[in-house]
């Protein structure tokens, strides 16, 4: 279970977009947006849910309206490209932000930021586009529970076999849903076939 693909034609249809090296910075953040809400649907499945009554045009009827507090957490500086459409599914959602910088050499992710609400109840996305190595994805969580979360779901466009199996060592029954399992890191520990660097892409820088 831990891992969910994505399973939709149009989910495909825009990471191939994403993919493509020659997709300009504006584009890359619209087709962000665009398959982040895809996943965002994916991952509040089993958000709590309440009965209640509305009256329609022509009579009373019960209805099943969102009855659980949700919170998302962007890791910086990519994630921040997924939040915009998860806030705008859920409005009331509680938002932390988490930010963490892999060393270019090490790969290893350093915290330089860190501001979250009580998470206590609340259902929570971490967002990260990236699962590499699934450092910055283990560090995040394990922050985002020390703040009270217990149901978290880890959302990312791409993730890799390496990061998966971290993950799941680190947070074992923390579901990750994703668009796409790649096939491996490489020397750099970028994800391959992947799609570059993520923020890079998103916010055009070198
Ligand atoms: C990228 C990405 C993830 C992380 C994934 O961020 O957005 O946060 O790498 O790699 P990992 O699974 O090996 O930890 P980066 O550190 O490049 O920072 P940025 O978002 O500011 O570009
Ligand atoms: N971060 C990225 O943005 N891309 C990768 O492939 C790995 C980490």
């Amino acid at each position: 279970m831990p891992l969910q693909v994505l399973d939709h034609p149009l989910a495909g249809h825009l990471l191939a977009a994403l993919r493509d090296k020659s997709t300009p910075p504006e584009q890359f953040r619209r087709l962000s947006k665009s398959l982040t809400t895809l996943l965002v649907l994916e991952a509040t499945r089993r958000v709590g849910t309440k009965e209640i009554e509305v009256e329609t045009p022509i009579q009373k009827t019960a209805a099943r309206v969102i009855g659980q507090k949700l919170a998302v957490v962007p890791i910086l500086r990519a994630g921040l490209g997924m939040l915009e459409p998860a806030v705008d599914l859920f409005p009331d959602v509680a938002v932390g932000y988490i930010g963490l910088e892999r060393h270019e050499d090490t790969a290893v992710a350093r915290s330089y930021y860190s501001k979250l609400p009580d998470l206590e109840g609340r259902y929570t996305l971490c967002l990260d586009p990236m699962l590499a190595t699934g450092g910055s994805a283990s560090q995040a969580v394990a922050l985002i529970r020390s703040c009270g979360a217990e149901q978290i779901t880890m959302v990312c466009v791409v993730a890799a076999p390496e990061g998966v199996a971290r993950f799941e060592a680190s947070h074992p029954g923390v579901p990750i849903v994703a668009a796409c399992l790649d096939e491996k890191l490489n020397e750099r520990k970028y994800i391959v076939p992947g799609l570059g660097d993520f923020g890079d892409r998103l916010y055009g820088t070198p």
